[in-house]
């Protein structure tokens, strides 16, 4: 049942994937709950996600039993904006779907946003929601990539691709509520992000530029690079450029 709650002048949901186990991170806990200085990885990620003004409703996807547990760790950094939490669903656009049910009719746009990618500075969120509101119906941050990467060939050779043509794809990514709500219905099976299932219906999916700070924390190393980087912004709460 859709969230019946005020969404505010804020016209934004941001939909949290919060549910994986994170095999790869290997912390014990399920990756949103595994601490970086001192907080759950998705404290950071919800503090910067209402430090956009626009952000009036958050919608957590949780793994099953730790709903109460992150919405209330989520709450406490969210000031006024309401946090909701849902329980997430085996893949991650399972999840999503399951959020995508709960934010209400009246909402326009619908950032989603992974909890691991706690550290994206608030440019990138704004410029995400400004290419929503210009008339994208998706909108994804991209970061030019630079390894020189090779396409391999399953007959055995391989080729280095033109990268200069590539970007590496962050969250969040940005819809119209009704074009993201089309794509889960229709769920392209093969997609393996938002974006991907908006264009699967046939539309253009728009690039604005991501960040090396939205990187998604994955493994362990990842943990050190974000715990060092938040030393460096000066601690907790800081987590800005
Ligand atoms: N996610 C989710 N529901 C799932 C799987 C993933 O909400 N069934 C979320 C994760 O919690 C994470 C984001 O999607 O915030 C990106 O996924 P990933 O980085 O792969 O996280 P995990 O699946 O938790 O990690 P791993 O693949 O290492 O287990
Ligand atoms: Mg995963």
């Amino acid at each position: 049942m859709p969230y019946g709650g005020a969404v505010s002048r804020r016209p934004v949901a941001a939909i949290v994937p919060a549910a994986g186990s994170g095999e790869r991170l290997g912390a014990g806990v399920p990756k949103a709950m595994a601490l970086l200085a001192g907080e759950p990885i998705l404290v950071h990620a919800v503090r910067g996600l209402v430090a956009e003004p626009r952000v009036g409703l958050v919608v957590l996807a949780c793994p099953q039993g730790l709903e109460a547990s992150m919405a209330t760790a989520a709450t406490a950094v969210a000031g006024t904006v309401p946090v909701v939490a849902v329980t997430g669903g085996a893949a991650r656009a399972d999840s999503v779907r399951l959020a995508l049910d709960v934010v209400p009719d009246a909402v326009d746009v619908v950032l989603v946003h992974d909890a691991a990618r706690c550290l994206v500075p608030s440019h990138v969120i704004g410029a995400v929601i400004d290419a929503v509101l210009a008339g994208a119906p998706a909108v994804v941050p991209g970061l030019p990539v630079v390894d020189t990467i090779r396409a391999v060939d399953p007959a055995g050779g391989s080729r280095t691709l033109d990268r200069s043509a590539l970007r590496a794809v962050q969250t969040p990514q940005g819809f119209p509520a009704d074009v993201l709500r089309r794509a889960h219905a229709t769920g392209d099976p093969g997609a393996t992000d938002d974006a991907g299932m908006v264009e699967a219906l046939g539309l253009a999916v728009a690039l604005v530029p991501g960040d090396p700070q939205a990187f998604k924390v994955t493994t362990p190393q990842d943990l050190l690079l974000a715990e060092a980087l938040l030393a460096a912004a000066g601690g907790r709460g800081e987590e800005g450029p």
